[in-house]
C-alpha cells in the first residue's frame, strides 16, 4: 500500500526555471499538489505551461529549482537525485502521463490488450491470463468494447485512442498522473464524454493529477485548485472556484471573460 497522508504534499516545486537558451520558458514556479488533489496549470499558448509540466515530471531538465517528489516509501528526494534507472521506474508504476496526442503515448501497432497489458508486465506481472483480464476490465472502464482487445490503435478513433491511453496509463495504479491537454485534439462532443469519464476515474482511484489546459472549462469541471501562467510566470492561483468566479489579475479577468457562454 502507498504510504499516501494528505498533510504532506505528494509534489513540491521550488523556483523552478527553465529556459531555452536566452528565452524564458518559465521561470521562479513553485507548487504544491497534494495526495488526490487535481491542480490545473492554465493559460494561453506558449504561457510556459508544457514547459513547466515536463519539468516537473522529469522529461525535460530544469535550469535551476527544486523538485521534489514524495516516494511510496514516504522519503521526500528530488527528481534530480534519482538515478535515470530510478526515474523511469516511476514513470512506469509511480506516474502516468497523458499526452495530447495518443501517439505519443500508445504504441500503435500493437493490440489495445497489449497496450495496457504492457504497463502491467512492467511492475511485475506475469500471470498472461491474469494480466488479460485486467486488461478487459481497464477496456471496459474506458468503455472501449471487449471485442477490440486485439484490434490496434491505428484502427480506433481519436475519442478511443485518448480512453484507451487513459486505461495504460491507470491501469497500474499510479500516485500521479500529468496531463497536458488530454482532450485537445477532439472533437467538442467527444471532449464532454472524455472529461466526465476523466473527472469520474480521478475520484473513484483517488488520484493526484497536474493537468495542463487552455481550456478554463476543463480546469473547472476537474480541477480543485489552478495556477494561471502568462509569459512563463505564475500570475494567479488558488482554488478553482475562486479564481474563476473572482479572478484577480487582470490577464485572468480577461482570461474569464474569453470563455464562451454555453
Ligand atoms: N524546445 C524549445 N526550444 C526553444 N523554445 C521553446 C521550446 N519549447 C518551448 N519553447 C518556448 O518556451 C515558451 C513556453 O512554451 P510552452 O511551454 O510550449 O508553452 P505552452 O505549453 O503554454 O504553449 C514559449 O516561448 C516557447 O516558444
Ligand atoms: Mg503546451
Amino acid at each position: 500500500m502507498t504510504a499516501d497522508t494528505p498533510d504532506t504534499p505528494i509534489l513540491s516545486v521550488r523556483a523552478l526555471t527553465k529556459t531555452y537558451g536566452a528565452r524564458i520558458g518559465c521561470e521562479d514556479i513553485s507548487l504544491d499538489v497534494w495526495p488526490g488533489e487535481v491542480l490545473a496549470i492554465v493559460g494561453e499558448s506558449g504561457s510556459g505551461k508544457t514547459t513547466l509540466l515536463n519539468c516537473i515530471s522529469a522529461r525535460l531538465p530544469r535550469s535551476s529549482g527544486e523538485v521534489l517528489y514524495r516516494m511510496r516509501d514516504g522519503e521526500t528526494r528530488d527528481l534530480d537525485d534519482l538515478s535515470e534507472a530510478e526515474r523511469r521506474f516511476l514513470a512506469r508504476t509511480d506516474w502516468g502521463f497523458v499526452h495530447q496526442n495518443p501517439a505519443d503515448g500508445l504504441r500503435m501497432r500493437v493490440s489495445a490488450g497489449a497496450n495496457v497489458g504492457e504497463r502491467l508486465m512492467a511492475v511485475g506481472e506475469r500471470h498472461y491470463g491474469q494480466i488479460r483480464e485486467t486488461a478487459t476490465d481497464w477496456l471496459g472502464r474506458v468503455e472501449i468494447a471487449s471485442d477490440r482487445i486485439d484490434d490496434q490503435p491505428v484502427a480506433f478513433s481519436g475519442g478511443m485512442r485518448q480512453r484507451l491511453q487513459i486505461a495504460r496509463n491507470l491501469v497500474t495504479r499510479p500516485r500521479l498522473v500529468f496531463m497536458d491537454e488530454p482532450t485537445g485534439g477532439l472533437d467538442v462532443s467527444v471532449q464532454a464524454r472524455l472529461l466526465d469519464l476523466l473527472r469520474q476515474l480521478v475520484a473513484d482511484l483517488g488520484l493526484a493529477v497536474v493537468i495542463v489546459t487552455h481550456d478554463l472549462a476543463v480546469a473547472r469541471l476537474l480541477s480543485q485548485r489552478m495556477i494561471v501562467m502568462k509569459d512563463g510566470h505564475v500570475i494567479e492561483s488558488g482554488l478553482t472556484d475562486r479564481v474563476l468566479d473572482d479572478p484577480q489579475h487582470a490577464y485572468t479577468q480577461l482570461l474569464v471573460a474569453s470563455i464562451p457562454e454555453s
